[in-house]
């Protein structure tokens, strides 16, 4: 018998304590899961005053098709569609009598991505979560407002009607219809 009573006594003690051993095992795991991308994606749906039902939308819409296969590309071309929607609605619920060619103008200054689309993405710091391919600049203004435009395109398929993005779109960037109506 080579065990010694020490041993034993050593072999007892942890198995006695290895329930609380293990017991730490999903505490760690649980700090594990909370990755800079998904504690960003926290402080954006805090921003947009939106919690995702289905959080993967929100994933997909910050992420770039040079990052990967499942990208916000289509999210966003549903997105584009959300904002021109809503901004076409708000202007002729305020004036039935508004030209065709002065809504074109209004929604193509508030889809333009350069002045408008890229600027409320950026102040929402998109750059900073959207993922993209090592050689893709994140803060260009085309993979700023395709992430801006997929959240939109995500609300909408999250809770299965495009308004509640509308709303969300518009909580977000009401004040500049205010500067381009009075322009
Ligand atoms: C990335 O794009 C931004 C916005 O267009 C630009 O200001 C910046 O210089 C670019 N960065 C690089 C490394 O190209």
């Amino acid at each position: 018998m080579r065990s010694s009573p020490s041993f034993i006594a050593f072999s007892l003690l942890f198995i006695a304590l290895l329930p609380s051993i293990q017991a730490h095992a999903p505490i760690n795991a649980h700090f594990k899961s909370l990755s800079p991308f998904s504690s960003a994606l926290e402080t954006l749906q805090k921003q947009l005053g939106y919690t995702f039902k289905k959080i993967g939308l929100l994933r997909r819409a910050m992420t770039h098709a040079s990052f990967s296969e499942e990208n916000n590309k289509a999210l966003a071309v549903l997105g584009g569609s959300v904002i021109e929607t809503a901004v076409s609605f708000k202007l002729l619920s305020k004036d039935i009598d508004v030209s065709a060619s002065e809504l074109n103008k209004m929604v193509s200054r508030v889809s333009n991505v350069e002045s408008s689309c890229a600027v409320d993405g950026t102040r929402l710091s998109l750059h900073k979560v959207v993922r993209v391919a090592p050689n893709t600049n994140a803060s260009a203004p085309s993979v700023v407002c395709g992430a801006f435009r997929a959240i939109f395109g995500g609300i909408a398929i999250d809770t299965g009607n495009s308004d509640d993005a509308g709303s969300v779109f518009w909580n977000l960037h009401g004040d500049l219809l205010g500067n381009a109506l009075s322009m």
